[in-house]
Order: C-alpha cells, then structure tokens, then sequence
C-alpha cells in the first residue's frame, strides 16, 4: 500500500471501513452512518513495541483460575464487574455528559489510591486545577493518587511504561489522539485506533484501564459503540438528571454476568453507595391510594421493587392517550388491550398513563401483572393493599405466566416488611410442590392468578 494519507469511510456504528461512501453498511445495516476519515495508511498497523511475545499453548494446559481482581471500594461497582475489576483489563464507562462518570471514577482512584495501590488519573477534558477542585469536593486524597492532563497517546504510552501504574483511566477516549492517525480527535479512526493501543497497553503491562466514554447524538463523534466490540466490559452510567439516583449497568462481561446493576445516590460530596435499592425507591410513595402497587422486577440477578403508578380517565381526545414513563409504551397498549377483551373491562377508550415511579426504567416482562392492576386499580377507583407485592406476564389470550427467578423476588418483598404476593399461579404450583405449608414457610399470603379474567 501506498504511503501517505488516504480518505477512507467508517460507518459510526460498528466501524466497518470502506474506501467510498456506501448507503448502508454492509456488517451492521445502519443506515447513514458513514463518515469520511483521513488516515495514515504507512502507520496504521502499528502495534505498541515492549510487549511480550506470544506463545502456542495446549487448551488442556490453561488454568481456568479467575484473573486476578482488584476491589475498587464500592461494593457496587464490583458486583457490576462480576466482583472486581480484573488486572490487564479494558473496561469502558459510558454514559451522557454530565452524568457523574469522571466523579465515580475519582472516587475509585481515591479508594484504590487510600488502599495503597499507584493509580494514575489521565484526564483530556479537565486542567489540573479543575480535577483538583472537583477532587476537594470528595475528601482527602494521598500520594499514591497521580494526575495527568494529556491527549497525545504516544506520551501517555511512555508515561505509562515509566510510571508502571497498578490502576489508570483515561478521561474520555473521544479526547485521545495518535498523531500517525490523521483524523481529528473524536473521529471513528482515531478513537478505534486510541482504544486499540490502550487495549494492547492493558494487557502488556497487565494494568486494568478504564476509559470514558460520551454517548453523542448520532454521526458527530464515533460513540462507544465502535468500541464496545474492541473492550473488555462495558459499563453505562444511567439516570435521571433530575433525580439523585444513578445506574450503573454492565452491557458486556468477558468476566462476568451482564445485565448486573449498581445504584448510587449523587450528593454534594460525590457518589455514594445504595446498598438497598428497593427501599430507595419506595421511600414516601404513597399508601392505600387507587392506582398505585409495587412490583418485584429482577435487573441481572438483583430483585429490585419499584412503585408502578397508572391514571386511567375518560378522554377528550378522539384517540385516547397513553403515555409510558420507565417501561415500553407498546406495552403498555398491549395490556391495555388484553384487559378489555380478556377481562371484560371497556378501558380502552379511556387516556391511560403508566409510570414507574422514581425514573427507573425497567424492561421486563415480569412487569406486565403490576402494570395491569395499577391500571384495574385506577379504573375501578379502587385501591391495592399496601402491603402486596406483584409480579408475572401476562399473554395475549389473558393468560398469567410464570417469570424466572421467583423465589429471589418473594425473599426481597419479605426482606422488606411486604406481607402479600400476587404471582402467577404456575409459579404458585411450583413453589407448593418444594414445600409443604408454603404460607408458613415465607410467612406470607400468597395470591396465584391463572388469568386476567
Ligand atoms: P461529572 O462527573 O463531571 O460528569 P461526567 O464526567 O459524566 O460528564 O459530573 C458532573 C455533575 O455531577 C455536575 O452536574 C455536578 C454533579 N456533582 C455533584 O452533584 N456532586 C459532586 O460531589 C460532584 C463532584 C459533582
Ligand atoms: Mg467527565
């Protein structure tokens, strides 16, 4: 191949790369997502020198031992990495801006830092005193803490093999650039390009590394969508800008279960952890009113009990109105369906609006059961008992089914002082067979229903 740059087309999505523009992309079927890049064809390929050399092993020969972790201080963020953050790994944060990523990650280089380990914090978006003013904010720091501002990665290479840090993040991908790439910063090529050399330094100098990076509006800057296939786990910081409360959900684990949740609570002084996420979300919601019942919904292997509010009213539209807030809005249309003609209810002419108290945002079909009798209990004006917790989905002919993980939902609606459960009566039958007194062994009222009739 010719030396010098060339324009090549990247599609935003996955980074397939072609040499003219195409429609669509041929690897992921986007539609308008390429993008023209220059780059460097002499340099492309470079790999990052001072790294080990490969060797051909029997399969029998690997040991399946877990790769050593390290804990980062929130119990958390760990059980999201599937319990620590793995050495020699890449792990991306992403989320909107201003979410609160660079604060979470502060406050684990200040754990990881206060536990003796070298930690190095990179930053590409903040100046020195900047990172310092947000640093106060979160308490004492020590030595062991070091900061960087940089964006050339040929330097930060160099600085890394010199400093051999145990821990480093790099603040935000979209902001690193290799010179010998000669696309802006923030470009497809560019942030591939950057991830694969951090990718190659994490596990040369066996440094777990965890990169920012910002969720974008679509085709300005490559999104982490490029690099989600490249890094080791993918991480998204989530939640409402207008509520206290944030997310943490892993979308990829190459050492761990995905779909895991961590909840934390932003105050005035960074981060902080909630340990009980069900009780968060049910403070102050409101008791024996009409409308309004809890359900038990599992994020990954966390049950977790959310409010579930309906209004359903008479409507002075031609098309009735139906809003979902937190859950699927098809869904919700769906049940809204299924009551009138399976339970006999004329509701569908009515506005209905479904949310799911708190800003979580749930999709799970384990829902399905709460959400229709929030929406029962708002038509008929007639209130749930307070102390009842739902969960089940519901089919098309009416039909009550049972969900995964049953037992783990009853437990958690135990744990906190819930004295009802309304299931589906397949789960009911189950459970009976384990167990003989199945009321006295939980302590509880169990309710099964076969169908929504
Ligand atoms: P930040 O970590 O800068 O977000 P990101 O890196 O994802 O862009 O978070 C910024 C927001 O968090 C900002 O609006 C202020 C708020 N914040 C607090 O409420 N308390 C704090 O202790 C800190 C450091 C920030
Ligand atoms: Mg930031």
């Amino acid at each position: 191949m010719a030396k010098g740059s060339n324009i090549v087309f990247f599609c935003n999505e996955c980074g397939y790369e072609s040499r003219k523009w195409l429609g669509q992309c041929p690897s992921c079927k986007a539609w308008n997502t390429f993008v023209e890049e220059k780059v460097n064809t002499s340099s492309k390929s470079k790999i990052v020198s001072g790294i080990s050399k490969s060797t051909v092993t029997t399969l029998k020969e690997v040991t399946n031992e877990d790769g050593e972790r390290i804990n980062t201080g929130f119990d958390e963020l760990d059980r999201v990495l599937g319990g620590g953050i793995v050495v020699g790994s890449l792990t991306l944060v992403g989320g909107d801006p201003g979410i609160g990523k660079s604060t979470l990650l502060l406050q684990v280089c200040r754990n990881l830092a206060n536990a003796g380990l070298r930690v190095l914090y990179i930053s590409g978006e903040e100046s020195l005193r900047q990172i310092k003013i947000r640093a106060d904010r979160l308490g004492e720091t020590n030595d062991n803490l070091k900061v960087l501002c940089d964006t050339d990665l040929s330097n930060i290479e160099s600085v890394l093999k010199d400093e051999k840090p145990e821990f480093v993040i790099i603040d935000s991908i979209q902001t690193m650039y290799k010179e010998e790439v000669g696309s802006a910063p923030g470009s497809v090529g560019q942030v591939r390009e950057s991830t694969n050399v951090l990718m190659q330094l994490a596990k040369g100098l066996n440094i777990p590394i965890v990169i920012v990076g910002h969720v974008t509006k679509e085709g300005v800057v490559a999104g982490p969508r490029v690099l989600e296939h490249m890094v080791d786990t993918v991480l998204y910081f989530e939640g409402d800008r207008h509520e206290s409360y944030r997310v943490l959900r892993s979308v990829k684990n190459r050492f761990g279960a995905t779909n895991e949740i961590g909840v934390f609570e932003m105050r005035n002084d960074g981060l902080r952890e909630v340990l009980n996420p069900s009780a968060f979300m049910l403070e102050g919601r409101p008791v024996d009113a009409a409308g309004t019942v809890v359900a038990c919904a599992m994020e990954g292997t966390r049950p977790l009990l959310v409010e579930v509010q309906a209004l359903v009213c008479n409507t002075n539209f031609s098309m009735p109105k139906r809003t979902a807030a937190g859950m699927d809005y098809n869904r919700v249309n769906l049940l809204l369906a299924v009551l009138d003609k399976r339970a006999g209810l004329s509701i569908s002419d009515c506005d209905a609006y479904v949310n799911i108290a708190g800003g979580m945002k749930l999709n799970e079909p384990g829902l399905d059961l709460a959400v229709a009798i929030s929406l029962v209990s708002s038509f008929k004006n007639k209130p749930v008992a307070s102390d009842t917790i739902v969960f089940g989905e519901i089919g098309l002919i009416g039909e009550v089914r049972s969900v995964t993980q049953d037992k783990a939902r009853i437990l958690e609606a135990k744990k906190l002082g819930f004295n009802r459960v309304i299931l589906p009566e397949i789960s009911y039958k189950t459970l009976c067979k384990d167990c003989k007194d199945i009321n006295k062994e939980y302590g509880l009222t169990f309710i099964p229903i076969g169908n929504v009739s």
